[in-house]
């Protein structure tokens, strides 16, 4: 239920505006209040009249509306909200969004708010695969924007492919566990995830093959449960959560910097696969194969995050969390690492190549704290990131 929710729903200009009458609807029934905003060209596809009998309140459409002002500032409007809703999202709005502009009520609102916002984005299949609305939505996210849909299937226009909006009841469900309020609610994680990639030369590096899927599986829980998620992610092929403060890096040291950036934390999750070491001094161009013999790399040490952090004199998260990957003597290597690095849990996997965990969609953990090691069956790994977010949960309360 939605129960006296307050919901700003911005409907932009496109044919899936139909649907949001549908929307205001469904979210009616369930209790919520709806403000609608209606930008100029979605009044080319639903009624203000419509949507505001539906809404059984006021339709806002105008950034210079005395009346408006006088009743309600537009800064006001934008703050008023549990939630702001962005149903359907057009390309154009998007890139407003993702751009800062604020040249009507419709973005100067998403531009003013310190409330949630969840887009709907709905658009030509051609104009949602363009790289600027792929660029944009890349930024939309990273700005802890929650994004549902748009779905694939046939389009008013006639083609085919993702692009269509979320169906009201989709919607509503995302609505609903965006408003949830977790049990971690107010509490700010770092999550890292991923490899880190150490430049040999400019276009050769060493690696490692974490696709980050735990951490992103782990951010995802942690997002579900309230938690204000900031992500810092080496380059994974692993989707990107929705709804976390996205920090994208390369190496190590970046990585190192991005997390000293997000402090002070609540908690933090140390999931990334950190090269432990880097080549000493990366080549500025690329190495040549030459008659003289093979190239000699020497190494340097990457910081060790996780140590950094879990030592830290003042302002250190209240719980720390490690990962150890190893492939031998795993609970015992595990737990010397928890004492080495002085961190309050480790999560602890044995990642050799005949479990299928490294890259695979399960996991087998155990947890090493201070009660001892506690191993939990084999299950996916969304479920491990459930379970891991219901216990740091705990931990803080
Ligand atoms: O020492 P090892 O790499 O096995 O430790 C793994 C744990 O330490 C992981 O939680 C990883 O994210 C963290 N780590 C780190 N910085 C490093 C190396 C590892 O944060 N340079």
């Amino acid at each position: 239920m939605l129960t006296d929710k307050r919901i700003l729903l911005i409907i932009a200009g496109g044919i899936a505006a139909f649907k949001s009458l549908d929307l205001i609807r469904r979210l009616r029934e369930r209790g919520a209040l709806v403000t609608p905003v209606l930008t100029r060209s979605a009044e080319e596809f639903v009624t203000p009249l419509s949507v505001s009998s539906l809404a059984g309140e006021k339709v806002y459409r105008d950034l210079f509306d005395l009346t408006d002002e006088a009743e309600m500032g537009h800064i006001q409007l934008s703050r008023s909200a549990d939630l702001i809703v962005v149903a359907p999202a057009t390309a154009d709005l998007m890139a407003k969004m993702a751009n800062g502009l604020a040249n009507d009520l419709a973005s100067t609102l998403l531009l003013a708010t310190d409330t949630p916002v969840l887009i709907a984005p709905a658009m030509n299949v051609r104009m949602w695969e363009h790289p600027a609305t792929q660029r944009n939505l890349t930024t939309l996210q990273g700005d802890g924007i929650g994004v549902v849909g748009p779905n694939e299937g046939d389009m008013a226009c006639g083609e085919y492919g993702p692009g269509r909006m979320s169906e009201p009841l989709e919607i509503v469900s995302e609505i609903e566990s965006a408003m949830r309020v977790g049990a971690l609610s107010g509490q700010r994680v770092l999550v890292t995830s991923g490899p880190t990639h150490e430049p040999i030369d400019p276009v050769r590096y060493i690696a490692n093959r974490s696709s980050g899927a735990q951490g992103s599986a782990i951010a995802e829980a942690l997002v579900e449960q309230g938690a204000e998620v900031i992500f810092v992610t080496g380059p994974a092929d692993a989707a990107r959560p929705n709804g976390v403060h996205l920090v994208e890096v390369e190496t190590a040291q970046e990585m190192m910097q991005a997390v000293q950036g997000t402090l002070p934390v609540d908690a933090a999750v140390f999931s990334a696969a950190v090269a432990d070491w880097r080549v000493a001094s990366a080549s500025e161009s690329k190495i040549k194969k030459t008659k003289d013999g093979l190239p000699v790399l020497s190494f340097a040490e990457n910081p060790d995050i996780l140590a950094t952090v879990s030592q830290m004199k003042s302002g250190r998260p209240k719980l720390v969390i490690g990962f150890a990957a190893e492939t031998d003597d795993v609970i015992e290597n595990a737990t010397s690492k928890r004492l080495r690095k002085g961190c309050d849990w480790i999560v602890a996997n044995d990642v050799s190549p005949e479990t299928g965990i490294m890259g695979g969609s399960e996991n087998a953990v155990t947890l090493i704290s201070d009660d001892g090691a506690e191993s939990w069956p084999r299950m996916g790994k969304a479920e491990v990131a459930c379970q891991l977010a219901e216990r740091i949960a705990k931990a803080l309360q």
